[in-house]
């Protein structure tokens, strides 16, 4: 029995980083200092600078359940209920999916697509869930606006409290949609969208991080897990303004087809347009209008 009295924050960080090293848990010293952290409601560099500081009870009894429930497997960000994308920090809970660093690429092209900062653009994002694509981009474009749409009434009130907490609530509008359905046609200057590309038989064997914790909507991508990638091309094309462009995030191997299905809805793609991401896999498509 440990008597956590007698605990310092450091002395925590290794005995509970020791309890998920027993389980197999990767990074544990990371994961731990993550979730005293969240505990504490300080960051990483404060928990190290604190490190001889003891524990209360309450929050040892915290830090004890965060970890129990990190020994079964939840992931940290499902723990604390939070993810940081792009340097700000994004609420998520079981209706949206926790953002990916992966995803980050997408911001970059279009950054390096539009390197004007100050250039005032509407953005359409599709799929939108957190909000994590959609308010990133308003936020590194100042005078930017945009639109997230999803068809998760659940996602879309994350999203919402998102665009609140990060005060971008008067340049960011959020629904409830089927894609781009019903929106009018020359809107947006970009589109963004990481639509669910995960072929349905193989959701079963994702590791349970993702299996368990991140909604199937948010995954599945039919059969082949390229079924969305139509409906948002043709639906982009409508909505776009001349010299805009759509952007999408693709899964492993599915560069060739979805290109395809851009093409037949009428975009324009070179073959740097296919970019990869820091692993080398090619991770998402620039279409441009034409
Ligand atoms: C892979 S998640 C992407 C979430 C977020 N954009 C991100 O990158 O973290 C796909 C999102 O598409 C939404 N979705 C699924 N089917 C949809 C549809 N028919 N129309 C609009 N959104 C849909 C899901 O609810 C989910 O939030």
């Amino acid at each position: 029995m440990i008597n956590q009295e007698t605990l310092s924050i450091l002395d925590s960080i290794s005995f509970f980083s020791h309890q998920l090293d027993l389980v197999g848990i990767k990074n544990s010293r990371l994961d731990c200092q993550i979730l005293i952290g969240a505990v504490l409601g300080v960051n990483r560099e404060r928990l190290i600078m604190d490190s001889q500081l003891l524990i209360n009870e309450n929050h040892f009894k915290t830090i004890e359940s965060y970890i129990s429930r990190r020994m079964l497997g939840e992931p940290v960000s499902r723990i604390i209920g939070y993810r940081e994308f792009y340097g700000r920090r994004f609420i998520i809970n079981p209706y949206v999916l926790d953002p990916r660093p992966d995803s980050e690429l997408i911001i970059d092209l279009i950054k390096q697509k539009i390197p004007n900062e100050n250039e005032k653009i509407n953005i359409l994002d599709l799929g939108t869930g957190s909000g994590a694509l959609l308010l990133t981009l308003l936020a590194e474009f100042p005078n930017s606006t945009g639109l997230g749409v999803d068809i998760s009434y659940n996602a879309i009130k994350t999203a919402i409290i998102n665009s609140n907490k990060l005060n971008l609530e008067k340049r960011a509008m959020f629904c409830r949609g089927n894609w781009g359905e019903c929106l009018k046609e020359n809107t947006f200057n970009v589109v963004v969208s990481n639509p669910p590309y995960i072929p349905r038989d193989i959701i079963f064997s994702l590791s349970p991080d993702v299996r368990i914790y991140d909604p199937k909507i948010a995954l599945d991508g039919g059969v082949d897990g390229i079924y969305f990638y139509q409906p948002i091309a043709k639906q982009s094309r409508y909505v776009l303004l001349d010299r805009g462009f759509l952007i999408t995030e693709i899964g492993i191997g599915q560069s060739k087809l979805v290109g395809m299905i851009l093409k037949k809805e009428g975009f324009s793609i070179k073959d740097n347009d296919i970019k990869t991401d820091l692993a080398g896999k090619k991770r998402a498509i620039i279409a441009n209008y034409c």
